[in-house]
């Protein structure tokens, strides 16, 4: 049985850009197998979770209203208390498997769009079973873990380990990559005028047999990073980039505006509606998104980011260390 382990502890949680992504046909269970270059980068949300202490029958897990972290930024659940919230449904899972007794506090700050491609939700539910372990001083082990993180979706278990991947099957087969050559990465979050209601499984049934394909883009990519070389702004196709246009008719013109204004190919990242560039000189990326901001405006939130290598950065809150994530 495991008791709370005192303190709060804050999770700062990278989303990720797919450096390229290829869907090689739909599989027997409904799910598609897929083949991509998941990369981690600095755009964060926090996830906390602390104990409140008490014990008895099992744990209780008390949630506090998600906010957020970034001017512009909507927050889609701001009850965050609902269980259909992918991170708070991790860290259940893992508190009733490490045996979590007494009161838990869990806090969320959106910093990442949500239903952007950005991986923002698999990213805090995998952050929240890293977190259940420290707050409970349990271990899940590796197996278990991963087990946990596949069955809360297919992106969730890349999140555990961050950094650079190759990621296959469903997306639960994750294979470590080198890191890739520091660049920076242009971001555009296009805020769309009329959200697509369950956006990724709608685009994975809009694919046509002409959007899939094999994984060599993708596997040309993987070379170029084993041997060190900067990202291949040439291999960054994405499946998703026709039928995103057919759901989503406003998007029309945006690859053309963004490609003009940066002189750069321009990608998009999982099922969208985020597009990025690589722009390896960090000035000129500072720039290019001011020139983004002013042509764009309010249509869209723009980001300048860069790798993060590696999984969610947990830690001990300080003393009196403000945000919403203060709860008890
Ligand atoms: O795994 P996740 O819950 O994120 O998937 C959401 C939906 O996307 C699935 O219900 C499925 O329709 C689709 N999907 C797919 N193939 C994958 C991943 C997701 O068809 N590899």
């Amino acid at each position: 049985m495991k008791g709370p382990s005192p303190g709060r502890w804050v999770a700062t949680v990278p989303a990720k850009l797919n450096l390229g992504l290829a869907i090689l046909g739909r599989r027997a269970d409904g799910f598609h197998d897929l083949c991509s270059v998941m990369q981690t980068v600095t755009i964060c949300d926090r996830l906390s979770l602390g104990s409140a202490g008490g014990t008895g029958e099992g744990f209780r897990l008390r949630v506090q209203p998600v906010a957020a972290g970034v001017d512009g930024l909507a927050v889609d659940d701001p009850g965050l208390a609902s269980d259909s919230n992918l991170a708070v449904r991790a860290v259940r899972a893992a508190l009733a498997r490490l045996d979590g007794e007494g009161t838990f506090d869990l806090s969320l700050t959106k910093g990442i769009p949500a239903a952007s491609g950005m991986g923002g939700a698999s990213a805090d539910a995998a952050a929240g079973l890293l977190l259940a372990e420290r707050a409970t001083g349990g271990d899940l082990g590796t197996d278990a873990r991963r087990r946990l993180a596949a069955d809360l979706g297919s992106d969730v278990p890349f999140f555990l380990t961050g950094g650079t991947a190759l990621i296959t099957g469903r997306g639960e087969h994750v294979q470590p990559l080198l890191p890739v050559v520091e660049t920076r990465f242009v971001v555009v979050f296009p805020r769309l005028a009329t959200p697509i209601p369950r956006k990724t499984a709608r685009l994975f049934a809009a694919l046509s047999p002409d959007d899939l394909g094999d994984d060599d883009l993708v596997q040309r990519q993987v070379s170029r990073i084993a041997a060190g070389l900067p990202i291949d702004p040439d291999l960054l196709g994405n499946a998703f980039s026709r039928p995103l246009i057919g759901l989503a008719p406003e998007l029309a013109g945006l690859r053309e505006v963004i490609a003009s204004l940066t002189g750069r190919d321009v990608a998009l990242t999982g099922a969208g509606p985020t597009h990025y560039v690589l722009e390896p000189d960090p000035e000129r990326a500072d720039a290019v998104a001011v020139a983004l901001r002013e042509r764009l405006g309010g249509s869209a939130l723009f980001f300048v980011c860069q790798p993060w290598d590696g999984p969610p950065a947990i830690r001990l809150a300080e003393d009196g260390e403000p945000g919403p994530g203060v709860t008890i």
